[in-house]
């Protein structure tokens, strides 16, 4: 039985240029980049490379990119590094209910550790508001995280208009940063930090078609963050630990090819067409999040009366992967803090199913999911139908 992938907010296959890239570096580039030998040198060489292409991908300067092993790693050293190296008194912090749990449980410590938080709230269509936002700014504040894009409803936030909020506190005199975990939005929507105006934002290579255990921070210049973990002066300071010069250069290679060959318009046309049909052949579908904008490949939907696992299983059965969001939270029956806090009751958001597109998906594999889904959801509610009869028999 062919397979078919549609859990790309989970994570992406690795795409074959960015396995030839990373290959040749195992080979050629296996030395220290700390080292003052040749092969050191070399190792060092390609990883600058690498932070010179995703630097220029996000619109930011190399020095401001520093390489972590992923996007939780990249959100904990943003979020501590920056509140602890803080010394103003009395500190606080503002976040959402919607964030991944890698920001959220930096925060679980930073409040384990005496700092204030805030989890401000989410409207219903998952949007963050701004106004709420500035609403809890405190003379304390040091740090706001805002995630650019949400991993399981695809929603986008007004970024650029919550960073200028702080911005403009920031030039009032308050030392206050802007934070956001832009690990489901790089490669899915056009990224440049300037332009968002944020002076933290964390990243992901394997969200796009490169291997696990690669990510970056970027640090503005004249950022105070500090390391949170001990060791060599590795990455100015920020990250300790010999790098990961075959990682770093997939991931150049990864965005490279996002660069070369965006794949947004793409995704959006195969996604819509695939909602639409979903929404004209199913009873009483709902698309978590419409119509705020959403990244273009993410499809989270709400089947009244279908458990959400249960149609996770079924198309498994059928050959495809899709997932009931978090990738974290799936195999476990808590429903979603992020269809919760958008208020839906518990029974509802178990009722939901994210489908996630990627580079590699064509329009008859879109039709396929859409036509699994259509038979599945039907089967579903006709077996839900007959074990109701019969418990009233
Ligand atoms: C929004 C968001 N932030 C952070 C992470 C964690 O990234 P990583 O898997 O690279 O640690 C994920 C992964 O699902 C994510 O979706």
């Amino acid at each position: 039985m062919s397979r078919f992938y549609f859990d790309h907010n989970a994570t992406t296959p690795v795409a074959p240029e960015v396995i030839e890239a990373i290959s040749e570096a195992l080979r050629s580039g296996f030395g220290n980049a700390s080292s003052i030998h040749a092969e050191g040198q070399n190792a060092r060489q390609l990883l600058e490379r690498a932070r010179r292409q995703i630097a220029a991908y996000v619109g930011a300067s190399a020095a401001e990119i520093v390489f972590t092993s992923g996007g939780t790693e990249s959100d904990n050293l943003a979020i501590l590094g920056l509140a602890r190296n803080s010394r103003a008194p009395g500190k606080h912090v503002i976040t959402t209910a919607i964030e991944h749990p890698a920001v959220l449980e930096s925060c679980r410590q930073l409040e384990n550790e005496g700092t204030a938080v805030t989890y401000a709230p989410v409207g219903p269509n998952g949007a963050v508001v701004p106004d709420e936002i500035r609403r809890h700014i405190r003379p304390e504040t040091v740090l706001v995280s805002v995630m650019h894009a949400n991993n399981e409803t695809g929603i986008v936030q007004p970024l650029a208009e919550i960073a200028a909020i702080v911005r403009d506190v920031r030039e009032s005199g308050q030392k206050i940063y802007m934070h956001s975990d832009g690990v489901q939005a790089l490669g899915k929507v056009p990224v440049n930090v300037a332009t968002l105006g944020v002076d933290l934002y964390s990243m992901s290579a394997h969200k796009m078609n490169a291997p696990k255990g690669i990510g970056a921070l970027y640090v503005r210049k004249d950022v105070p963050l500090r390391g949170i973990q001990f060791g060599g002066r590795h990455e100015r300071a920020r990250r300790a630990g010999t790098e990961n010069v075959p990682g770093a250069v997939a991931f150049g290679r990864a965005v490279e090819l996002a660069s070369a060959e965006p794949i947004w318009r793409k995704l959006a046309q195969m996604r819509d067409r695939f909602e639409q049909r979903i929404l004209d052949a199913t009873h009483g579908t709902e698309i978590n999040g419409a119509p705020a904008f959403r990244l273009p490949n993410t499809s989270n939907l709400y089947f009244p009366g279908v458990d959400g696992e249960a149609l996770i299983i079924a198309l498994d059965l059928k050959g495809f992967a899709v997932s009931s969001g978090a990738a974290c939270s799936s195999g476990s029956v808590e429903p979603s803090h992020v269809l919760l806090a958008m208020g839906r009751p518990k029974r509802e958001a178990r009722q939901c199913v994210r489908f996630s597109l990627g580079r590699y998906n064509t329009e008859e594999q879109v039709d396929a999911l859409a036509d699994a889904v259509i038979a599945s959801v039907q089967q579903l509610r006709g077996a839900n139908r007959k074990e109701r009869l019969e418990q009233h028999a």
